[in-house]
């Protein structure tokens, strides 16, 4: 077996995108990398593998490239939460607030079944507005919440610590 590398070397920062103040975490360089992106898929993936997990749901944009490769790694469905008026079909809708503005949130009302095992993920973790968002809409429709993953979190935004408050597990990459 090949030694892992650093991950968070393969993320970069931009600083003031996309506001004054705010240091974007860039994963799109870990994305590109062939190697950084097999270990993150594979270390996101590692707890949830054997517990039957339905679905994941990913959150618009970053979420869906994630989520996609872990679903497919889990052998689960894929559920799309996407920025208001992009779904085709009925949605459930929420408003949510993220570190740099506020903006509202859908997903199809048939996308999960009432007990359906679901993992939320996600690129990052910030104030966690977004992630909020998102548990509520899958619970609202009668998702079970198994876990939520993320490559990066920003601990210093609160994200994890609000996700936990509402009961939800949360495994993270790096800070
Ligand atoms: C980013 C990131 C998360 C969210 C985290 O998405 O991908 O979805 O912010 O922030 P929070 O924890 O403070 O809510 P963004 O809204 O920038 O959308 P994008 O993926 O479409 O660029
Ligand atoms: N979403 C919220 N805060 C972010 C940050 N600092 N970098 C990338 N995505 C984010």
């Amino acid at each position: 077996m090949t030694k892992p590398i650093d991950l968070s070397t393969a993320v970069r920062s931009i600083h003031d995108y996309p506001k004054p103040g705010i240091i974007f975490r860039d994963i799109t360089t870990l994305l590109g990398d062939a190697v950084a992106f097999r270990q993150a898929v594979d270390e996101l993936v590692r707890p949830y593998t054997g517990l039957g997990v339905d679905k994941i749901a990913g959150v618009e944009a970053r979420g869906f490239i994630l989520g996609g490769a872990l679903a497919h790694q889990l052998s689960a469905g894929f559920v799309p939460i996407r920025k208001k008026g992009k779904l085709p079909h009925a949605t459930v809708r929420i408003a949510y607030s993220l570190e740099y503005g506020v903006d509202e949130m859908e997903m199809h009302v048939d996308a999960v079944k009432p007990g359906e095992k679901v993992i939320l993920t996600d690129d990052l973790i910030a104030t966690g507005g977004t992630a909020e968002g998102a548990v509520k809409l899958l619970r609202q429709q009668g998702a079970e919440i198994v876990s939520a993953c993320f490559v990066i979190d920003l601990p210093d935004l609160g994200g994890r610590r609000k996700l936990e408050d509402l009961g939800v597990e949360v495994r993270t990459l790096m800070a």
